[in-house]
């Protein structure tokens, strides 16, 4: 027989995942997609305000069983934890707690870790405590879209050049997509646009342009 190439806890955790769900009324929700395959994770978090600990954790694969081992452990590692100290957990922490994983399987992951890292940004910034991070800018924007897929590529919406054009100005985003407007993918790729940035503290209002 053939030798699996993953450790026996990546195999259990992948048969029987801890934390696997939603939460209905979660504080901090992330929705991450990976560039290197396609996969997607869902993560939620539900955060006690005076503590600012997380009280609940869930999460939802669509990705393969390293991606699936590593959402059951750090959701296990973060509950618990305060914000701070659950931001620091690595993909490296996650990987050893797993008692290794095959090195092509590496994205999937930081793909899990990435998504506990961006609910914790989405709760911090929609609770005012991403204030301290500075005013939104170009730059700001073009970080936050590269957590946007663009369906027909599998790439992100920044380096497959679909955003033709960004512009901040007082309290508002707009953006310039390359894509005609009635495109079958036109409207899930604004509204997962607008999931993006719509959450950042000093944006008001985010208008998604397209193509005529
Ligand atoms: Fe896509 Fe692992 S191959 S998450």
């Amino acid at each position: 027989m053939e030798e699996s190439p993953y450790s026996e806890k990546v195999i259990e955790l992948f048969k029987n995942p801890k934390n696997v769900g939603e939460i209905s009324d979660a504080d901090g929700i992330a929705k991450e997609g990976s560039p290197a395959c396609g996969d997607m994770v869902k993560l939620f978090i539900k955060v006690d305000k005076d503590s600012n600990g997380i009280t609940d954790i869930k999460f939802k694969s669509y990705g393969c069983a390293s991606n699936i081992a590593t959402g059951s452990i750090i959701t296990e590692m973060a509950k618990g934890r305060t914000l701070d100290e659950a931001k620091e957990i690595t993909w490296k922490e996650a990987a050893e707690e797993l008692g290794g994983l095959p090195k092509i399987k590496t994205h999937c992951s930081v793909l899990a870790v990435d998504a506990l890292k961006e609910a914790i940004r989405d709760y911090e910034e929609r609770h005012g405590l991403a204030k301290e991070r500075g005013p939104t800018d170009e730059a700001t924007v073009k970080e936050r879209l590269k957590h946007v897929m663009n369906p027909l590529t599998g790439l992100d919406v920044v380096n497959s050049e679909i955003v033709k054009e960004i512009k901040v100005q007082d309290g508002q985003i707009k953006i310039q997509i390359d894509l005609e407007e009635n495109h079958q993918f036109s409207s899930v790729l604004e509204e997962d646009i607008r999931e993006k940035l719509e959450a950042l503290w000093d944006i008001e209002k985010v208008v998604v342009g397209f193509s005529e």
